[in-house]
């Protein structure tokens, strides 16, 4: 029920009490509540409640429910709030499109990676490149060893190495040992590893790369530095970067790379660090970011 301004109460009261002949003693009501609410006095103008035409002979029972409300003329401040425009007309098109930005906008949040070059094109590339064809579709293996299920992940603990394995492939170093604890010796599968250097530019090599570890073998993606790989793959291949593995490059990789693992790799690290870091997940670099 809607509280009935103290005043107006007041007022009507008086006006019964006085077709009534004095109803009276009600000095309860007057329990100073008009000064508790300030804001909620309006100065209403002047207007003859129709309680007051209440019969002088009808005994007067308790106030419980002083309804039927005067109708009480509209202040001006409603009147002009009511007649103002609150959305401003050039304002009306783009309040009407809200629902479908929202909605469009929820639909891109359900599916981030469905157009996300990492995943897209890597698994393209591994196609693509021939890599599925004689390591399976699923990287289960054929001719060339099996790269799921961890199997390249124990070959090739960092991605650097792995990196430095496919762009030379395996008959440049025939018979020579590779892989973490010595697990490989290159051409003992009795078939070549053919070479990618030529092939594939340094984004692309990653991205098959990628697929291989993080979709075939299941890679934890969210390693520290992983994120950042992804990130720095993402912009190298929507900026449409083409470095080339050439033999300028290709040391680079070698002095990237693990000792331990590459044959050839020198582990000397980034000659710029800042500039051109080694390329593939840092630990350190998601530590500040
Ligand atoms: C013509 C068949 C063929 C193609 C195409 C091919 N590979 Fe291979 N791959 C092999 C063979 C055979 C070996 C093992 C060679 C050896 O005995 O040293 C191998 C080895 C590897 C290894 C080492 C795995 C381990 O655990 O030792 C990786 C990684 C690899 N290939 C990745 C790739 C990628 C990435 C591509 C596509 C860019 C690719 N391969 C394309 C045949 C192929």
């Amino acid at each position: 029920m809607t509280e009935i301004p103290e005043h107006l109460l007041k007022r009507s009261k008086a006006a019964k009490g006085g077709a009534s002949g004095g109803s009276g003693g009600d000095s309860a009501s007057d329990s100073g509540d008009a000064t508790s609410e300030p804001g909620n006095a309006p100065v209403a103008a002047e207007s003859a409640t129709p309680a007051a035409a209440a019969p002088a002979n009808v005994p007067e029972f308790p106030n419980l429910d002083p309804e039927p409300e005067p109708v009480k003329p509209e202040p001006e401040f409603v009147t002009a709030s009511k007649s103002r425009q609150r959305i401003p007309v050039w304002a009306l098109p783009v309040v009407a499109a809200l629902p479908v930005w929202a909605w469009s906008f929820a639909g891109t949040m359900q599916q981030p990676e469905v157009e996300d070059p990492v995943f897209v094109e890597s698994a393209e590339l591994y196609a693509a490149a021939g890599c599925a064809g004689c390591h399976g579709a699923a990287g289960g293996g054929g001719s060339g060893y099996q790269l799921s299920e961890g199997e390249v992940l124990a070959t090739f603990p960092g991605v650097i190495d792995q990196m430095v394995h496919v762009a030379r492939g395996s008959a440049a170093i025939a018979g020579e040992t590779y892989g973490a604890d010595g697990r490989r010796v290159s051409g003992d599968s009795g078939a070549a590893m053919p070479a990618q250097r030529d092939a594939l530019t340094q984004v692309e090599l990653e991205l098959v790369i990628f697929h291989e570890r993080a979709v075939l073998s299941g890679e934890d993606m969210d390693q520290p530095g992983y994120e950042e790989w992804m990130e720095h793959m993402r912009e190298a291949y929507e900026s449409g970067e083409e470095l080339p593995i050439d033999d300028e490059h290709f040391d680079f990789l070698l002095a990237c790379a693990d000792p331990a693992v590459t044959p050839g790799a020198t582990g000397s690290g980034s000659p710029d660090p800042e500039e051109t870091p080694c390329p593939g997940p840092h630990a350190e670099e998601s530590e500040g970011a």
